[in-house]
């Protein structure tokens, strides 16, 4: 059995101090939780967060994390630096990252390993655009984006990695994918890990739905087999919502 997860991506949201008071609304809401409870709040956010949540099942990730572990990489993050400070996960290849910022599938296999290599759980992001899904070819997209992530990431590595499909015209648009297309697409991930590295592997890593899940359509997208929990944004935002989500991951 996996447990599932589920991780609010705050995006560029929320001043320190604004953080801080969110997560600490969320702190006894989601403390009976059956899951794994992550907040990915900006970068400059995660110190005063990381305090806010001692003590509690709340867990915090960073929203990415360079390859290099230091160096003139102006404007990046080390994996040692989240480490040493207590970050637990990190998001890598947000479509965000891919349509803003240039991450392409190398940059994201170079960060995934670096994360790795710190001791920072990737949680790393795959999904078709609108162009694709509609040229028949999420299925090819969402496996090479997931096979070129994974290149040179050993099989006990992999296990204990996260991937997040985040179909890219769900996400912040109020379009979630129908439950069956989240699940239909989760097992062609799935089957992309069980290819790579073998049923023992594939049974045991974690696949999240993201885009547009919200406190109202989580618990049908959470019954489905092949989802393990949700990547939530704007309703990660909201500590009512967030807390309904994540009673419904069980
Ligand atoms: P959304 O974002 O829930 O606002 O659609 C999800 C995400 O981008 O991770």
């Amino acid at each position: 059995m996996r447990k599932k997860i589920i991780a609010g991506n705050w995006k560029m949201n929320k001043t320190p101090s604004e953080a801080k008071a969110l997560v600490a609304e969320m702190i006894d809401k989601v403390a009976n939780a059956a899951c794994d409870v992550v907040v990915c709040p900006t970068a400059i956010c995660i110190p005063g967060v990381l305090d806010a949540v001692q003590g509690s099942n709340i867990k915090v990730g960073a929203q990415n994390v360079h390859f290099k572990e230091s160096g003139a990489y102006t404007g990046e993050l080390a994996g040692n630096m989240l480490k040493e400070i207590g970050v637990d996960y990190v998001i890598i290849g947000h479509s965000e990252r891919r349509q803003y910022f240039g991450e392409t599938d190398e940059t994201v296999n170079l960060r995934t390993k670096a994360a790795i290599a710190a001791g920072v759980t990737p949680i790393v992001c795959v999904g078709e655009s609108l162009l694709e899904r509609e040229q028949g070819i999420t299925a090819e997209t969402v496996c090479r984006q997931t096979k070129v992530a994974f290149l040179e990431i050993s099989a006990d590595d992999a296990k204990n990695v996260v991937i997040a499909y985040e179909p890219v015209w769900a996400i912040g648009t109020g379009k979630t994918a129908t439950a069956d297309q989240a699940d239909e697409v989760c097992g062609i991930i799935r089957d992309t890990i069980k290819d790579l590295y073998g049923a023992e592997v594939a049974d045991a890593i974690r696949i999240q739905y993201g885009g547009s899940m919200n406190a109202a359509n989580a618990e049908e997208l959470l019954a489905k087999p092949n989802i393990d929990g949700g990547l939530i944004g704007g309703a990660s935002l909201k500590a009512e919502d967030f807390s309904v989500i994540v009673a419904a991951a069980k």
